[in-house]
């Protein structure tokens, strides 16, 4: 039985139909004072449940412990989280910080597995008391693209692995560049020489958030003479303008997976999670 998340209910409804198993009815309620209550009629006897829940807010992370409370019942629970809202916060940067993807981590209890897809930083997952395991959406985000041989390039050294994969996927090859973030929407990327002249180029991160890295990497090939670019992310989070300024940028696509639902979801993971399952 695959149980949603109200911020993933399509990717769960499409994680149902891939493995040809039911979708549970699910109510997600609110009382005047704005707390929130989930309810999971129909689930007695049901031996396992798979939870697909992504948590982009405070509120979708409290929806989702009332989800796995409401599910522990049955004989197995496990925990497909497609996007793990305050993974980026994975140290301590200044004295005294919250480890937030910590805190996050240590709040889910009583479930039988846990799966991420394209966590931010993956050595989060020891912090789950649970086996976890991050799932790879390159393979699903280059059914978005029919180039020829693109160049795929990683705005920051954390997507090197995703360029990566998703180059392979591509037939094409990957590069990255280095980032220095100034603040939360402000970043310098590093002028580096790419072999992007006259070339497609789809620039990949495991997020979007501002746009602010991708534009600042948009800017180097267009110095460099690239021919289009392509803004590709696992997660789009798009907070504001993003999408706007993205286009501004001059990027050719916004392309993105269903981890997150917007409009620029174009290609989902659900056959990742399915058959991780
Ligand atoms: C951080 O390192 C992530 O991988 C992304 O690069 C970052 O979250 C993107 O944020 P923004 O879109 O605000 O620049």
């Amino acid at each position: 039985m695959i149980v949603a998340g109200s911020r993933s209910q399509v990717l769960a409804g499409r994680v149902a139909r891939s493995l040809g198993v039911p979708l549970a009815e699910v109510r997600y309620e609110e009382f005047p004072d704005g707390e929130r209550l989930v309810r999971v009629p129909g689930l007695d006897g049901v031996e396992r449940v798979v939870v697909v829940a992504s948590t982009p807010t405070d509120s979708s992370y409290v929806e989702l412990l009332q989800l796995v409370d409401a599910c522990s019942d049955a004989g197995e629970v496990n925990l497909v989280l497609p996007y793990m809202g305050y993974s980026r916060q994975d140290k301590e940067f200044r004295e005294g910080e919250a480890v937030s993807a910590h805190a996050i981590a240590r709040g889910v209890r009583d479930v039988d597995s846990v799966s991420t897809v394209n966590v931010h930083e993956p050595s989060v997952l020891d912090w789950f008391d649970c086996p976890a395991r991050d799932l790879d959406a390159s393979g699903a985000l280059a059914d978005a693209f029919d180039l020829d041989s693109p160049l795929v390039v990683s705005p920051d050294g954390g997507a090197v692995d995703l360029a990566r994969n998703l180059a392979d996927s591509l037939d094409g090859d990957s590069n990255h560049l280095r980032k220095t973030r100034v603040s939360g929407d402000e970043v310098e990327v590093e002028p580096k020489k790419l072999s992007a002249e006259g070339r497609d180029v789809v620039l990949v991160d495991d997020m979007i958030s501002t746009g602010g890295t991708m534009q600042e990497a948009i800017r180097v090939l267009d110095d460099q003479g690239a021919e289009r670019v392509y803004a590709a992310c696992v997660h789009p989070v798009l907070a504001g303008s993003a999408v706007v300024d993205l286009y501004r940028a001059g990027v050719e696509e916004v392309v993105a997976t269903d981890t997150l639902e917007t409009a620029v979801s174009r290609v989902s993971v659900a056959g990742v999670i399915a058959d991780s399952l």
